[in-house]
Parts: C-alpha cells; structure tokens; sequence
C-alpha cells in the first residue's frame, strides 16, 4: 500500500465509522421491529382492531412486555382464527407500540 491508498482507506474507514455511529442514533426509530417489513406493523394495526375487539374490549399495547405478548398472540392466534401471517403482523404492532 503507497502513503496515499493508505490514507484513502483511513479515510473510507472513517466516513463509514461515521455513517455507522450517526445513522442509528438518529434514524433507529421506536418501529425498528419493522425494518424487515415495513409494512407489517400498519397491516398488523389494520388487523389489531379488525379482529382484537370482537370478544373483549382492546388491550392497550402498553399493559403487556413484549415477551408476554408473544405468549399472548400464541393463545388469541387460536381464538381468533388469524392467519400466522396476520399474527405475526398484529405482534409486530403490539410489540412497536408498548
Ligand atoms: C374469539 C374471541 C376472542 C378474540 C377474537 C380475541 N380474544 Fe383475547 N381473549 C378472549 C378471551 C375469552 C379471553 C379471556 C380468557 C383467556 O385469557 O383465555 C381473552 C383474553 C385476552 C387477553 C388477556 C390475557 C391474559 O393472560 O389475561 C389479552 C391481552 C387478549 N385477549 C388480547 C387479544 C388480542 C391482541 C386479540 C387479537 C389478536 C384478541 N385478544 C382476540 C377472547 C378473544
């Protein structure tokens, strides 16, 4: 490596270092649950109050953990009738609201 690449790289290092520390703290939002599927909390939201008030009135996302929340779907999943798809979607809200 000449003087010059190697200061390139130390360079390239440090913009991506850069980008790597600034982008999370700014960007990283509460819905980071999402990321993969950006779509899935507002499908899950839709599906939440299609479906989570037919028998009982809605449970605040807030009143359960996110670990309770997944045992909680595995049981109204049943109730319900969802699709796993349509759980999944609703868990990701749950768990991006509470
Ligand atoms: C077919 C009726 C029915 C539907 C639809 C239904 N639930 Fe329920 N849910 C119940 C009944 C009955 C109970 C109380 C008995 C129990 O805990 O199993 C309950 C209890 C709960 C509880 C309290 C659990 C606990 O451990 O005390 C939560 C939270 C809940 N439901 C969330 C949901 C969500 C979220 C949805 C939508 C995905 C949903 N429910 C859809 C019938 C239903």
């Amino acid at each position: 490596m000449t003087t010059s690449t190697r200061r390139f790289a130390r360079h390239s290092i440090g913009a991506v270092l850069a980008v790597l520390l600034t982008v999370p703290a700014s960007a990283a939002p509460a819905e980071s649950p999402t990321k993969s599927d950006p779509m899935a909390f507002a499908r899950g939201a839709k599906a939440w109050s299609d479906n989570c008030v037919r028998c009982h009135n809605m449970r605040d996302p807030r009143d359960y953990r996110d670990d309770q929340w997944t045992s909680v779907m595995q049981h109204m999943r049943l109730r319900a009738g969802l699709t796993g798809q349509e759980a999944r979607d609703i868990l990701k809200f749950l768990q991006g609201s509470n």
